[in-house]
Parts: C-alpha cells; structure tokens; sequence
C-alpha cells in the first residue's frame, strides 16, 4: 500500500511561492493508492481557497483521496458548505444521542441561519479496497467553529464505533487536524478521547497536521497491549514554516516489513523546486537519498 500524507496547503495569502505544477507532477510520479489530506487546505475559510485546494486536489492521480478540514477551514458559518461543495460531499456522521453533544456549534440554529447543512461537523468513515485489502479510513474533525485549538465531540466517536464493529475491515487508520500526542500552543484537549478510542479500536496510525513541523512517533500503550504510530508530515506549500521548509511525507508497504517511509522537502527555485528526499530509516535514524539541500538543513528534524 502506497500513501502520500500531504498537510497544510493554506490557499489564500499563506501560500508558498513555489510552482505548484511542479510539485503536482512529483506527487504524481509516486502513483499513490491512498492520498491523506489534513487540514487547512485554505487560510481564512474563503470560498475561492477552497475553490483553489479543489483545483489542487483534482489534478492528483489517484481515486482515493481523503481530506479533512482544519482550523483554518473553520473560520466561517460556510465553512461546511464549502467543504461539501468543493471537497467532500459524502455521507457525515450524525451524533447517536444528540442531548449528549457538548462541543461547541456541533448544530447551526436553523432559526437563524439559512444553511444548507446544519450539522457543523465533518465526521465520516470510508472503506478503500487496496489491493484486495480493506482499509478503513476514520476521519475526525477535531476542530471548532472560530477557534485554533481543537476538541473532540465524545459522542461523535460512540457512533463512529458502532460503524466500526459492524463493518468488516482488515486495518483502520485515522486521520485528525489536531495531533494527538504531541500538542502545540493550540493543542487538542480532548485527545485523551481519542487516544482511548485509538487503543479500542486497535487502530494501526493516525495521520495529522496543524504544527508545521515533521514528527513520527510509536506508542507502545503498555495497559492496553496496544502498538500505533501518529505521523504529522510538516506543512506543504504554505509561508508559515518557521523552523522548516514544505514537505510532505510519503509511504511505500505501508505497515509491512519492508516498509519505506521519504519525508520529500520542497526548495522553491524560480519556476523550478528542488526536491530532497530523506528516507527514515527502521532505527529512527535518517539519510539523505536525493537532492540537494538548499538553503536550510534537510536532515535537521
Ligand atoms: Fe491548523
């Protein structure tokens, strides 16, 4: 199984000044099975970003694309609209007990608003045949309506069980805005929710994005004899890379023994980017295998 886990496009004024068919034209030659989305595709929720991250979007080569909304998504009462018209249109997941909601404008009031969609929550479960494997993919919106930091709705995850336990999947992994383990200044402060419904769920690896920077961590939960990863890929091609530059980071035998993991950093050069590759490899240490570093140190993680 071939993934690209891509993060942090931010259209709008916090895109990058690289040639973007450049970078389409790299993603495209590694011809992923699975393309993981993570968020803050756009930078203030505006309709033409998200027009924008859909034209992006569109020109990847490959049917299973899975994206999420950030922070930066949810700036706006339209937010979902958008999301629905220009990203994802299926089929969300609706809280089983709605009294027990308790995140903030989980539901637009209808009395006030003239919103198509109501449900401010974009929740959903798709199943990919890879391979002759079936890959459940859990999407959580760990965001909320005007806000940085994340929360999620309990609730949302009961239901989201009762849809694992009765649909048959050989592995499920997980995609969430907001990291997990590692937190930043605007943090998620619900993740205990999460990382417990990881460990139910046996879930294999979360995939995030929201800090900009790369990290891969393994936890060995020792209470519930639980192994998964989180993975956060850095920011692709936005100017709010502080400590680093754009990256994305990409899969090959995703979970198999021979699994090969290249963290792919981006050095925009006129019309030209100059792309280095660093392979992680299974003791943690890293190697430069393509590319010339630019300005920067592409080994510095
Ligand atoms: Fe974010």
């Amino acid at each position: 199984m071939k993934i690209i886990h891509i993060t942090d496009l931010h259209f709008g004024p916090y895109q990058w000044n690289g040639n973007n068919d450049k970078l389409l034209e790299r993603i495209n030659a590694f011809n992923a099975d699975l393309v993981f989305n993570t968020g803050d595709m756009t930078t203030d929720s505006l309709e033409d970003e998200f027009q924008q991250a859909h034209d992006f979007l569109a020109k990847i080569k490959c049917n299973n694309i899975v994206s999420i909304l950030g922070n930066h998504d949810k700036f706006s009462r339209r937010s979902h609209d958008f999301f629905r018209k220009y990203i994802y249109d299926g089929q969300f997941v609706e809280p089983k007990d709605r009294s027990k909601v308790k995140k903030r404008r989980v539901y637009m009031n209808k009395d006030v608003v003239t919103l198509e969609g109501y449900l401010y929550e974009a929740n959903f479960v798709r199943l990919f045949d890879i391979k002759g494997k079936k890959v459940m993919v859990v999407a959580l919106d760990t965001c909320v309506m005007h806000q940085h930091t994340g929360f999620m709705e309990e609730e949302i995850l009961h239901t989201i069980s009762d849809i694992i336990k009765r649909t048959p999947h050989d592995c499920i992994l997980m995609l969430t805005h907001h990291p997990v383990l590692s937190t930043d200044n605007e943090p998620l402060y619900s993740s205990k929710h999460i990382t417990s419904f990881i460990n139910k769920h046996k879930i294999g690896a979360v995939f995030c994005g929201h800090t900009h920077d790369v990290a891969m961590i393994k936890v060995n939960d020792i209470l519930h004899n639980h192994t998964y990863r989180q993975f956060i890929c850095g920011s692709m091609s936005g100017r709010t890379t502080v400590h680093d530059v754009n990256m994305y980071c990409s899969y090959e035998n995703f979970g198999e023994e021979d699994e090969k993991i290249i963290i792919t950093r981006m050095y925009p050069e006129g019309e030209d980017i100059n792309f280095v590759d660093t392979a992680v490899e299974k003791d943690g240490s890293i190697a430069n295998i393509s590319g010339n570093v630019g300005q920067g140190n592409a080994s510095d993680l």
